[in-house]
Order: C-alpha cells, then sequence, then structure tokens
C-alpha cells in the first residue's frame, strides 16, 4: 500500500510550532566551534541493497518458481557535507531506512560503497574510535530505549562502551550535562524511560545518541511518531545541536513539511533511487522531476489560497519486478517510448543546474507542460 507521503501536520502548521517552540526559550548548550573543514563527512558511492526473498528451495523446485530478488536500494549516490543536513524522503517502502542501515554499517551494501571522513566504512566500523563518531536515532524511541534501565544508565552505556570516561563520578557529571543539553533535569536520570512523553523520550535518544560524542548522525523518522508542536520542539533542539556541536545529519522523512525545516539539501527518493536531489528552496520553489512536483502538490496549501490538496495518485510497483526504464513510469503523464525502456541517469537540471534530476523528460527539455497540477491530476 501506497503511504501518503504528506500525512498529518500542514507546512504553515508547523512553522506557527516552530516559532513557538523558538520563544520557548533557549537549550542551554555549551558553545562549541564549529567544524570549519567543509569536505565531505559522508559519500555513497551506487549504493545498493537487494534482498533474497524466495520461498525455501524446495517449494520453489516444486513450483517451479525462479528466486525473488527484492531491490531495496538499487544504486544511490549522494555526499554530505561536514556540518550540513542532507534528507532523504520518499513514500513508505522506497528504500529511505535501507540506506540509513547502510551508511551507519549495519547492512553490508550489495554494491557500491560508503564513505566516511574519507576512510572506507568497512574500515571504520572496525575500529572502535571510528565507529564513536557515527550514531542513529529511530522513530519509535521506546523500541529503543531497554524499558528496564535507568535512563542515566541508557544515556551512560555508549560512554561506557567505548571506555570514554571511566571514572564514575565524571560519568555522572557527564550524563547530567547530556540531559541538560536536550533539555531534560540532571534528575531525570533516576526514572525510567516509561515515565516519560514520546517527546521526552525522544529526547532521551539523542542525548544518548551524543553521549560518544558523535560527529555523524543517521535520524529515520525521528519525529514521525509525534504531536505537531512536539515535533517542531525536537526539530529546533536538532537544529540548535548542529549548530552548537558541528553536527552532520542524514535526515530522513516522508514528510516533505517536516524536512523542509531542517535540510540543507533534499533527496526524494523513489522505488530504490534518488530521482531528484537539490538544495531544500530550490526543491520547493523549483521541482523538476514529475514525481516531485507531484508530492508538491500532495503538500497541504501554505499560503491558504483554497488550493485542493491533490495526493498522490496511484500505487508504488513492487520493488520485487520494478517497472523496466524509468521506475516511474506507470504513473508519469510524461512518460515515453524511451521512458519504458531506458533508466534515467541523474544528471544537473537544464535551467536549474543545482538540481540533480534522473529524468529524460527534463534532459529533452520537454517537461515544462503549463499546470504543475497536470502531473498530480494525472496521477490520480
Ligand atoms: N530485511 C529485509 N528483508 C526483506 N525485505 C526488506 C528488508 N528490509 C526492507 N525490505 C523491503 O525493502 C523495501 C524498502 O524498505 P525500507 O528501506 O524500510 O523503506 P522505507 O524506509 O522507505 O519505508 C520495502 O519493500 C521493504 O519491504
Ligand atoms: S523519465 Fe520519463 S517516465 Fe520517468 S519521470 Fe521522466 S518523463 Fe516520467
Ligand atoms: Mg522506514
Amino acid at each position: 500500500m501506497a503511504e501518503q507521503i504528506v500525512a498529518g501536520p500542514t507546512a504553515a502548521a508547523f512553522a506557527a510550532a516552530t516559532e513557538a517552540a523558538r520563544d520557548a526559550g533557549p537549550t542551554a548548550l555549551p558553545a562549541f566551534a564549529h567544524a570549519a573543514d567543509a569536505g565531505p563527512m559522508l559519500e555513497a558511492e551506487e549504493l545498493a541493497r537487494h534482498f533474497d526473498v524466495s520461498r525455501p528451495l524446495l517449494q520453489r523446485l516444486f513450483a517451479g518458481e525462479a528466486r525473488r530478488i527484492l531491490r531495496a536500494v538499487d544504486g544511490v549516490s549522494f555526499s554530505i557535507p561536514k556540518g550540513t543536513t542532507l534528507s532523504l524522503v520518499g513514500e513508505s517502502g522506497c528504500g529511505k531506512s535501507t540506506v540509513a542501515r547502510l551508511v551507519v554499517g549495519l547492512y553490508p551494501p550489495t554494491r557500491g560503497r560508503v564513505i566516511f571522513d574519507g576512510q572506507d566504512l568497512a574500515q571504520a566500523r572496525a575500529d572502535s574510535a571510528q565507529r564513536r563518531r557515527m550514531q542513529m536515532i529511530f522513530q519509535d524511541p521506546y523500541a529503543s530505549l531497554n524499558p528496564r534501565w535507568r535512563v542515566q544508565d541508557i544515556i551512560a552505556e555508549p560512554i561506557r562502551a567505548f571506555g570514554l570516561v571511566t571514572d564514575r563520578g565524571a560519568q555522572r557529571d557527564r550524563v547530567a550535562q547530556l540531559l541538560t543539553q536536550v533539555g531534560l533535569s540532571p534528575l531525570d536520570g533516576e526514572k525510567f524511560p516509561h515515565e516519560f512523553s514520546g517527546g521526552q523520550r525522544q529526547r532521551i535518544s539523542i542525548a544518548r545518541a551524543l553521549s560518544s560524542n558523535p560527529e555523524f548522525l543517521v535520524c529515520d523518522e525521528p519525529t514521525s511518531a509525534l504531536d505537531v508542536s512536539v515535533q517542531a520542539q525536537i526539530l529546533n533542539l536538532m537544529k540548535a545541536l548542529q549548530r552548537d556541536l558541528g553536527l552532520t545529519y542524514l535526515f530522513i522523512s516522508h514528510n516533505l513539511a517536516v524536512v523542509r525545516q531542517i535540510s540543507d539539501r533534499i533527496g526524494v527518493m523513489y522505488l530504490g533511487r534518488i530521482a531528484e536531489l537539490a538544495p531544500a528552496e530550490t526543491l520547493f520553489t523549483a521541482p523538476r522531476h514529475p514525481y516531485t512536483r507531484a508530492l508538491m502538490e500532495a503538500i497541504p496549501d501554505l499560503d491558504m489560497t483554497g488550493r485542493k490538496r491533490i495526493p498522490v495518485g496511484g500505487e508504488v510497483p513492487s520493488p520485487i519486478s520494478p517497472p523496466p526504464g524509468c521506475p516511474f513510469h506507470p504513473r508519469c503523464p510524461l512518460a515515453n517510448e524511451r521512458c519504458r525502456a531506458e533508466v534515467p541517469a541523474l544528471l544537473p537540471a537544464r535551467g536549474t543546474p543545482e538540481s540533480v534530476v534522473a529524468c529524460h523528460a527534463v534532459e529533452e527539455g520537454r517537461d515544462h507542460i503549463e499546470a504543475p497540477l497536470a502531473v498530480a491530476a494525472a496521477l490520480s
């Protein structure tokens, strides 16, 4: 089932809640020098991850079935400069979480590689001094926090595991500092996860992720389970932490409105590939790929013009048997014979050179249809 890409809060509600959260006061952070080196923190080169979802061999032989390979991620490349945020957005099942897992080394790639601060990830993972430099934050903080541990032990675990601070008193001080950094009280360390609200639990996850002094955080739908005003507070906290600690983020969401608040650049994913990658504002003001344009039409009305929100229609095809050529062609009003036969390469877009777009129509300059609405209308 295709999930609506923008479910829930409007972008306007987000902006208002963000503003309100900002007014609520500072996050009590120590001032850190920003990383002056703007080289890439992370590079993904033609990353692919396929899963064998075949039935057991005997059953397959009996039924005369071929092996079934699911292409969750199928050739994704990007680079994230230090101190910046790249967001990946796309409908459920397009491969976002699989990219996140590849990037932190939880899955080995089927093809391609990840370079972390100039070093192959496989080598970086083998070295605990390197491993502590990247951490991951998940959507459901309750599932990632041990319910039987006190918060202070949850947060201290990476400090102990990486041997960062050995003295018990110093560990307690560090945990208190982290709790303050994420807007909680040092006294909260005595409590258990169930004593907190969803937003507070996500703050605990962030404190735990920060406890190993990482430079790079992979955040997989970190605010998707939270109410809109709480989402805005967590996004503001993440932005403040990025500014003060010089962090680099790979941020993942199915919600374009959330992604706009936090991103320097945004990659739109479709069926295991990147359809378009652009600076955040460019993506919103000049979307080029027909899929991105359709997603923009699905965003709730920003300026209250009374425009009707048009959801992206049609189903995402199965990654087990993706369509040949451009994976979007069954849903695309601009599709032609070339689209049905040839996979489009990610190329700088004519007229919007800071955007890279995988679309034959954009490459050929035949994407200037009158009303972008036509794209979404044709999809529904
Ligand atoms: N461990 C796995 N085994 C088999 N299929 C998987 C596995 N993990 C993810 N998939 C499939 O890969 C595709 C992409 O999944 P995922 O990366 O979780 O997408 P997203 O995070 O964008 O919703 C989906 O079709 C999903 O069912
Ligand atoms: S390559 Fe063709 S099918 Fe794919 S998005 Fe572009 S026009 Fe549509
Ligand atoms: Mg996911």
